[in-house]
């Protein structure tokens, strides 16, 4: 099968032919339609993990993904041949990942049946994005009469963080390009912050005078944070995917601080795509390509700009 793999850490993402995966007991084998472009897919292929899991190589790289399921493993019975379904396909320690036209998913995993009318390129966008933002928002209490700072809010978490955390009645301040601006408003952004030329805190402070509740760290810059956490009220929550807070700091500032690992589940896939299909919750695709192209879409997220989801077409 097709397939987009590194063969050791730190090496250049291509386009191989490699075998078609067989589904263990308890797993299912989908074909896939759909992959979707997160920035852990590099991270990962430039050993973020190195130290934490085993890797096999060629390691084909990926992790999300939407397909029709080809077969299933010994003692499946949630799924079967036929089924239309999207998750998270990875597993390292296999060499396996979601940029191949075949990929295996734990039947009781992060693996849910595609609502009908959603379509493959929107189911691939969803889970790690999405996940992340539902969790992130969730921890931070970004709720009714709070107000929510996101920094980094253009990206595929963010575009749901913003949605998310407006649906919940909070204030969402959103760090935006001027280019952004008037996409961030339509998902629910209260106001939106240039975080370019300087002076971030200083514009956050001019809308928030009395102090933010919460904030959300999809970042990681430690110069935007030492600008933002004096803003902060006593009691508030920040949280970072990108692990750039010091928590004993933060506590002895009388702040919570988490550096948030995403949780995934079957069942949050389901929660969201309720969500969607009432028309809460909007995927923005930013660009749509071909496997062939995948490197070079992974180079260009690299670079940063991304402005919603990547979605790879099989
Ligand atoms: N810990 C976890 O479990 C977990 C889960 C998911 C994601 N993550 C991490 O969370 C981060 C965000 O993920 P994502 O999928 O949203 O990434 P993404 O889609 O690549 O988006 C990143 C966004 O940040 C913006 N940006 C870059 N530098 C910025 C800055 N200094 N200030 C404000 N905005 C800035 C980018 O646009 P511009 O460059 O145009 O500003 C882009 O819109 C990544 O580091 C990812 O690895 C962690």
């Amino acid at each position: 099968m097709r397939a987009v793999a590194v063969a050791e850490f730190g090496a250049t993402p291509v386009l191989t032919d490699l075998p078609r995966p067989d589904p263990g007991p308890g797993e299912v084998l989908v074909k896939l339609v759909a992959a979707g472009l997160n920035p852990i897919d590099w991270k990962v292929a430039d050993g973020l993990l190195k130290d934490a899991v085993e890797h096999s190589f060629p390691l084909i790289l990926g992790s999300d993904g939407a397909g029709v399921v080809e077969a299933v493993g010994a003692d499946v019975t949630a799924f079967r041949p036929g089924d239309q379904v999207y998750g998270s396909f990875q597993d390292v320690s296999r060499g396996l990942g979601s940029y191949a036209e075949f990929a295996v998913a734990p039947a009781d995993g992060t693996l849910a049946a595609m609502p009908e009318g959603m379509i493959y390129s929107q189911a691939a966008a969803v889970p790690t994005a999405s996940m992340t933002a539902w969790n992130a928002v969730r921890i931070a209490g970004a709720d009714e009469g709070r107000t929510l700072l996101i920094l980094g809010a253009t990206g595929g978490v963010g575009q749901s963080a913003v949605q998310l955390g407006a649906r919940n009645g909070a204030r969402v301040i959103a760090t935006a390009r001027p280019d952004t601006t008037e996409e961030m408003r339509k998902l629910g952004a209260s106001e939106t912050v240039d975080y370019t030329g300087g002076g971030l805190g200083e514009r956050v402070r001019a809308l928030v005078p009395d102090g933010l509740d919460a904030v959300l760290d999809l970042v990681g810059s430690k110069a935007q944070l030492d600008e933002i956490v004096p803003l902060m009220r006593p009691g508030g929550t920040i949280v970072s995917t990108a692990h750039a807070l010091n928590t004993d700091a933060l506590e002895a500032q009388e702040l919570r601080g988490v550096n948030m690992q995403n949780e995934a589940s079957g069942d949050l896939l389901r929660t969201l795509a309720d969500l969607i299909d009432a028309g809460e919750l909007t995927i923005r695709i930013d660009e749509e390509v071909s496997l062939r192209d995948a490197p070079a879409a992974l180079a260009r997220n690299k670079a940063g700009g991304a402005r919603g989801k990547t979605v790879i077409r099989l």
